[in-house]
């Protein structure tokens, strides 16, 4: 693997993708699993390896806002203006598609996800290909968005698949000897067929998503780009919206079945307090702790990562640490409540969704409480008025945001993803 590509690995890419392979390249936010959004072959393939339910839309990644007309109907003045303040960079805008257009990308919806990143290999690579990228995080489905080439590597190989034969016997006596030493190991990971290696990406988690079919812009899911900057772009360019949604008609975002954005292990946000009673309630598991750098805890027993407390930098970084905590075999992560506040909105809303995975009921949390001897139903149930984001042991889920249809300073819990 290549530490940066070449523009002639960006070339072979787009020649890549016109053949209708899959290709994955990095962005701004994560590793995307790139192909022709105009080849439905192509794009059901990317839903193959994945393992990603037909249904989940994907975003159509485009090399400036002008083709924004070729993929969508209408191009509202909120879409023009937010291209306008955002673009490129990681907004997603989910606009009304255009006839014909991208069809197996938007898994049959009469709406399409596009946007323009700003990575240099990603602009590059839509630049030599001239078309639009229909392009997921590179990730199989319900685990963890890719921020490097060696994050998609362990989700995925490179290459056709080998076919195994046994090595020529020299002699016939050998023969019985030689294939039981020859046993291939089964690499389960699915194909695909190029990656462009741009080191770890900026952001570190998915572009925000504002929605602009329905009315007034609702975020579907919050990202870097937050809900009050959107509000900002579009109040200075004068648009204003009816009160026109309904309040508590929850958009109907694809991909909501679950949690996803989740390690293996099972994963408890708290406060920092916390850790010395759950760490000695749970002996006999491997735990692991991701704390905030301002408050290190004394953790004897866990491994430790440190995350800054700078919310850029702790999104930057939170992928690869729980990636790093799951590959050492740990059985939970205990992972400090980050602060509050619009600035650690998508860092909150990606950890809440982890949690979540491994609420009380799931199967790893009845294994812990099975081993613990007590039974899911004896579980302490949550206490009126607990603070949303700070969710006690015992407290199943309970911080999950509301759907409720909200403008764009509400941001709902929907756009989840595989
Ligand atoms: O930062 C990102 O957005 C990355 C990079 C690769 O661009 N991509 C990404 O894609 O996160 P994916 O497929 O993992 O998540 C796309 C999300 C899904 O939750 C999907 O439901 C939503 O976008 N989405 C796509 N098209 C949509 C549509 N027409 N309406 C509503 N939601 C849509
Ligand atoms: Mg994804």
């Amino acid at each position: 693997m290549t530490m940066s590509s070449t523009p002639d690995d960006i070339r072979a890419a787009a020649d890549v993708l016109r053949a209708g392979g899959l290709v994955a390249f990095p962005t701004e936010t994560v590793y995307g699993l790139g192909a022709d959004a105009a080849n439905t072959l192509a794009v059901e393939r990317i839903f193959a390896v994945k393992g990603r339910p037909s249904g989940h839309p994907l975003i159509v990644h485009i090399e400036s806002a002008e083709q924004m007309t070729r993929w969508a109907r209408e191009v509202p003045p909120a879409a023009q203006c937010l291209a306008a303040a955002f673009w490129p960079g990681p907004l997603t805008m989910i606009l009304k598609r255009a006839e014909g257009m991208g069809d197996a990308a938007a898994g049959g919806l009469d709406t399409i996800g596009l946007r323009v990143p700003s990575h240099p290999i990603a602009r590059a690579l839509l630049a030599a290909f001239g078309g639009g990228v229909a392009a997921p995080s590179a990730n199989r489905f319900g685990r963890i968005s890719p921020t490097t080439a060696a994050h998609v590597l362990e989700e995925f190989r490179v290459g056709v698949v080998p076919v195994w034969t046994p090595p020529a016997p020299e002699t016939e006596t050998a023969t019985a000897l030689a294939v039981p030493d020859e046993r291939p190991v089964i690499d389960a990971r699915p194909v695909i067929d190029a990656v462009l290696d741009g080191g770890a990406t900026d952001v570190g988690l998915e572009s925000t998503i504002v929605d602009l079919t329905r009315g007034a812009p609702v975020v579907l899911r919050p990202g870097r780009i937050s809900a009050e900057a959107i509000a900002q772009a579009l109040e200075a360019a004068g648009i204003t919206f009816e009160a026109g949604v309904a309040p508590g008609a929850a958009p109907a975002a694809p991909g909501t079945l679950e949690s996803h954005y989740a390690p293996r292990a099972a994963l408890r946000l708290m406060p920092r307090r916390d850790f010395t009673d759950v760490l000695s309630r749970q002996r006999g598991q491997r735990i692991a702790v991701l704390a905030l750098e301002v408050s290190v805890p004394r953790v004897p027993v866990a491994v430790t990562r440190i995350l800054p407390a700078s919310s850029t930098l702790y999104a930057r970084g939170l992928y690869a640490a729980l990636r790093d905590l799951d590959a050492l075999g740990a059985d939970l992560i205990l992972v400090e409540t980050p602060p509050a506040g619009p600035l650690w909105t998508a860092v909150n809303d990606r950890l809440r969704r982890a949690a979540h995975d491994h609420a009380i009921g799931s199967r790893a949390e009845r294994h812990t409480l099975a081993w613990k001897g007590r039974k899911p139903g004896a579980v302490k149930a949550p206490e009126a008025g607990a603070e949303a984001d700070e969710p006690g042991l015992d407290e199943p889920g309970s911080d999950e945001p509301d759907a409720g249809g909200r403008g764009v300073a509400g941001e709902t819990a929907e756009g989840r993803e595989g």
